[in-house]
């Protein structure tokens, strides 16, 4: 074995679905960076994700709106460079799969270019057809329902989502339509805690939740927010587990374990 080969396997997709299966829940963190990818990556997180909440967090931006294909491309290709083992997901930012084609031609730019194993898409039942040809394509998908903030000046507010039985209801209509698709995982953001457990319970493909209870199959959050970085109010739904604690390795160490055993999300996070 080379010196500084990976001493754990290779999470891929079937990995992720295993865990499902096996009612192992998994975690998931943002990261912008060579040396966060490491970081988290060394205290166990099994997915990196390349979130264009990188556009507010790094970039001082108000909104995911401005983050361009470029930027996504420059940041997945520094936290590929600090990972060896942890599935590398990464945000189409917005308008970047208004069709098909493009879709498949970003997609691969965000593969061949930055390394990424996985894309995450917002949106709905409409992108079904982007989804199936993506899918066909050999490319890895994570569909992003629920919350989409890249919509966010057509919905005009984070809020949560799903919360009348009829919006429910759609959400898991459309999380099924594209799960047949081809999509690989969901993730739902800023919904009533009860539809989190509903929708892991109504898919075959794990649920990443972020403010969706702890019904859900993984947890993701911003690490900026986790580690109490991000200025201003954290969201209801997140948590500071640095505070207490005498380093990163140790803070996200806690939030795995914490995910892991079901203490996190607590009560005190959900959303109704
Ligand atoms: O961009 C991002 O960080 C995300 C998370 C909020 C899930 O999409």
């Amino acid at each position: 074995m080379y010196k500084d080969a990976p001493t754990r396997k290779p999470i891929t997709v079937a990995t992720l679905a295993k865990m499902k299966r096996d009612r192992e829940k998994f975690t998931v963190l943002t990261a912008y960076d060579a040396s966060f990818s490491t970081l988290l990556e060394t205290a166990g997180v099994e997915v990196l994700l390349v979130g264009d909440s990188l556009g507010m967090v790094v970039q001082g931006q108000h909104t995911t709106v401005p983050v361009t294909l470029d930027d996504m491309i420059y940041h997945t290709r520094l936290v590929a460079r600090g990972r060896q083992t942890a599935l590398l997901m990464a945000d189409m930012p917005f308008a970047s799969y208004a069709t098909v084609e493009q879709a498949l031609r970003n997609a691969a730019r965000l593969m061949q270019e930055g390394g990424a194993q996985m894309v995450k898409l917002e949106g709905g039942g409409w992108l079904a057809e982007t989804v199936r040809q993506l899918s066909r394509n050999g490319i890895p998908i994570c569909a992003h329902l629920g919350l989409l903030p890249q919509s966010i000046h057509k919905l005009g507010g984070y809020r949560v989502q799903g919360r009348e039985e009829a919006a429910a209801r759609q959400i898991i209509d459309e999380a099924l339509a594209l799960q047949d698709a081809g999509a690989d995982v969901a993730l739902v953001e800023c919904i009533p805690a009860e539809l989190g457990a509903r929708l892991a319970e109504a898919l075959a493909i794990p649920v990443i939740g972020i403010g969706a209870g702890p019904g859900c199959d993984a947890q993701v959050l911003v690490s900026y927010d986790m580690l109490g970085i991000t200025p201003g109010r954290r969201p209801k739904f997140s948590k500071d587990f640095l505070t207490g604690r005498d380093s990163l390795q140790a803070a996200v160490e806690a939030y795995v374990q914490a995910v892991k055993s079901g203490e996190f999300p607590g009560p005190e996070h959900c959303l109704a």
